[in-house]
C-alpha cells in the first residue's frame, strides 16, 4: 500500500451489521489503522457499571469525566484499555451492552469521545466505526460508508457470537436488544445514527464476510 495515499475511511451503521468485522479484516490488509468508537462508549458504560451508582446522567458524567480510554493494536488485535486496564473482553457483556446506549446519548460523553477519536484520526491512514463518524466526528473523511442489514440477521449474528463465548443468551433477547438500541441510537438529539449523504450505502443481508470486505477495499 505504499504507493496509494493511505486515506480517512468511517463505517457508520446500526449494531450487528458488521462494522466491526469487516473493518478489521480491511484494515490489516491495507495497513490502516482501526478504532473501534463502540468500544469507548462501551469502556465509559463498563466504568459507570463498577461505579455501582444507579444509571443517572450524574453517574454518567462523573464516569466520563475521569476517564481514559485508549486504543492499541496488540499482536494485530485491537485492544481497549479503561484507565489503564486491558478491558476488551469485558466490554462485550450483555450487561454493558444494555445500558450502552442510554449512556452514549449523554453530550458530555459524546464531546469527550469525539474530541478523543478526532485526535486519533489525526494521522491519516485509519478506519473508523461507529454511528456518527462520516456526519458528526469525522465529516471530511476520503470514504464513508453506511453498513445495514435486516434486524433478523443482525440479531442471528450477534446471538451466534455470544453463544459462542458461552454466553446464556436467546435469539429473541438480542433481537429486543438490537431494535432497542436502534431506537435509542437513531432517535437521541446528539449525533443519532444517520447515513450522511455522501455516505455509499451497503445492505449486508444475505453477504459473506468476504463479499463485503472486497466491496469495502475496491471502494478505498
Ligand atoms: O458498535 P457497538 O455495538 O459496540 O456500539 C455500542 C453502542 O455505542 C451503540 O449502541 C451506540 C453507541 N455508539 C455511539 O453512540 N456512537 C458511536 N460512534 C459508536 C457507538
Amino acid at each position: 500500500m505504499s504507493e496509494t495515499r493511505k486515506r480517512v475511511v468511517a463505517v457508520d451503521g446500526p449494531a450487528g451489521a458488521g462494522k466491526s468485522t469487516v473493518s478489521k479484516i480491511v484494515a490489516a490488509r491495507l495497513e490502516y489503522t482501526y478504532i473501534d468508537t463502540g468500544a469507548m462508549y462501551r469502556a465509559v458504560a463498563l466504568k459507570v457499571l463498577e461505579s455501582k451508582l444507579p444509571l443517572t446522567e450524574e453517574a454518567i458524567i462523573d464516569a466520563a469525566r475521569t476517564v481514559e480510554i485508549d486504543q492499541q493494536s496488540v499482536d494485530g488485535v485491537t485492544k481497549t484499555f479503561l484507565d489503564g486496564r486491558d478491558v476488551s473482553t469485558e466490554i462485550r457483556t450483555p450487561e454493558v451492552s444494555k445500558i450502552v446506549s442510554p449512556v452514549a446519548k449523554v453530550g458530555f460523553v459524546r464531546q469527550r469521545l469525539t474530541e478523543l477519536q478526532r485526535k486519533m484520526a489525526a494521522r491519516g491512514g485509519v478506519l473508523m466505526d461507529g454511528r456518527d463518524i462520516g456526519t458528526v466526528v469525522l465529516p471530511t473523511a476520503d470514504v464513508k460508508i453506511f453498513l445495514t442489514a435486516s434486524v433478523e440477521e443482525r440479531a442471528r449474528r450477534r446471538f451466534e457470537e455470544l453463544k459462542a463465548k458461552g454466553f446464556d443468551v436467546t435469539l429473541e433477547e438480542i433481537e429486543k436488544d438490537i431494535a432497542t438500541r436502534d431506537k435509542i441510537d437513531s432517535e437521541r438529539e446528539i449525533a443519532p445514527l444517520k447515513q450522511a449523504d455522501d455516505a455509499i450505502l451497503l445492505d449486508t443481508t444475505g453477504l459473506s464476510i468476504e463479499e463485503v470486505t472486497a466491496a469495502i477495499i475496491k471502494l478505498i
